[in-house]
């Protein structure tokens, strides 16, 4: 097989749909088997069905660390471990801080944070008693740069994926590991459906206004599609990248310039 990540085992959480299915594309294409971990196993199945041969399916609930800890067996018995993980599962939610609920921001910690932390614990763990490195990938956002007046919890999420990734990136690395992660900014798809809708009743806007409005702010002139971030994820991945270190790179069309 050739490829930039030619005999490479991935774990992609969060892969069922949107950006997580587009890089589980992306990486077999590039050689890799890939893991496509997410909650909504029958989309999981569907996605690694379509994708083909190289894509399997992985029931994972990044909320628990029991469900992480089975899908790193699961991964390690099927293809004998992990090269490389994207933590890509993630939760949106939006309201004035004067409606935040704790039960929201309960949710989007769980996924975005902890689910991120503890995903990224066990693969390194795995990773380290392999002894071979590897590649670890965390998808943070524009979100995580700075603060959006509805978007509180999320950008908090986001800017604690880039911290962790900072942190974690100078552990890992006296171990061969890499993590950075990846901060896109507007991604057309079911997401940005959800966000576009959630935007719409505390707007008071029509449907898709506020999809075309962003799209239209981005300095390149659009909204990004899942594939416009695959090149930074194979990036990321592959031996190119071995001496990057707990970085974050923007892949936002302009949005943002740190
Ligand atoms: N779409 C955007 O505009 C955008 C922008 C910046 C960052 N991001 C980030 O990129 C990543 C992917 O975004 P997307 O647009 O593809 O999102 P998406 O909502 O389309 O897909 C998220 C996937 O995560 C899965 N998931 C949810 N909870 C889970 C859990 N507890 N355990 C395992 N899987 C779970 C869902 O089933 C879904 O398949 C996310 O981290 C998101 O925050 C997206």
């Amino acid at each position: 097989m050739t490829g930039r990540l030619a005999g490479k085992s991935a774990l992609i959480t969060g892969a069922a749909r949107g950006i997580g299915a587009a890089f589980a594309k992306a990486y077999v294409a590039e050689g890799a088997t890939v893991a496509i971990g997410d909650v909504d196993v029958a989309r999981a199945e569907g996605t690694a069905a379509q994708i083909g041969a190289g894509a399997y399916a992985v029931a994972l609930d990044v909320t628990s660390e029991a469900s992480i800890n089975e899908a790193v067996r699961s991964v390690e018995a099927q293809v004998g471990g992990i090269d490389i993980l994207v933590n890509n599962a993630a939760l949106f939610d939006l309201a004035p801080i004067a409606d935040i609920t704790r039960a929201s921001y309960d949710k989007l910690f769980a996924v975005n944070v902890a689910g991120t932390l503890f995903t990224m614990q066990a693969a390194a763990r795995s990773m380290i008693a392999r002894g071979r490195g590897g590649k670890i990938i965390n998808m943070a956002s524009q979100a995580g740069r700075r603060g959006e007046a509805l978007v509180a919890v999320y950008c908090a999420t986001k800017a604690a994926v880039i911290s962790l990734t900072q942190s974690a990136g100078l552990n890992l690395i006296a171990y061969g590991i890499n993590v950075n992660a990846i901060a896109p900014g507007v991604v057309d798809g079911e997401h940005w459906d959800g966000v576009d809708a959630l935007f719409a009743k505390y707007e008071n806007r029509p449907l898709g206004e506020k999809k075309r409005l962003v799209g239209a702010a981005v300095p390149i002139g659009r909204m990004a599609r899942a594939e416009d971030l695959t090149g930074m994820a194979i990036f990321l991945a592959s031996a190119e990248s071995d001496y990057v270190v707990a970085q974050t790179y923007n892949v936002d069309g302009g949005n943002w310039m740190s």
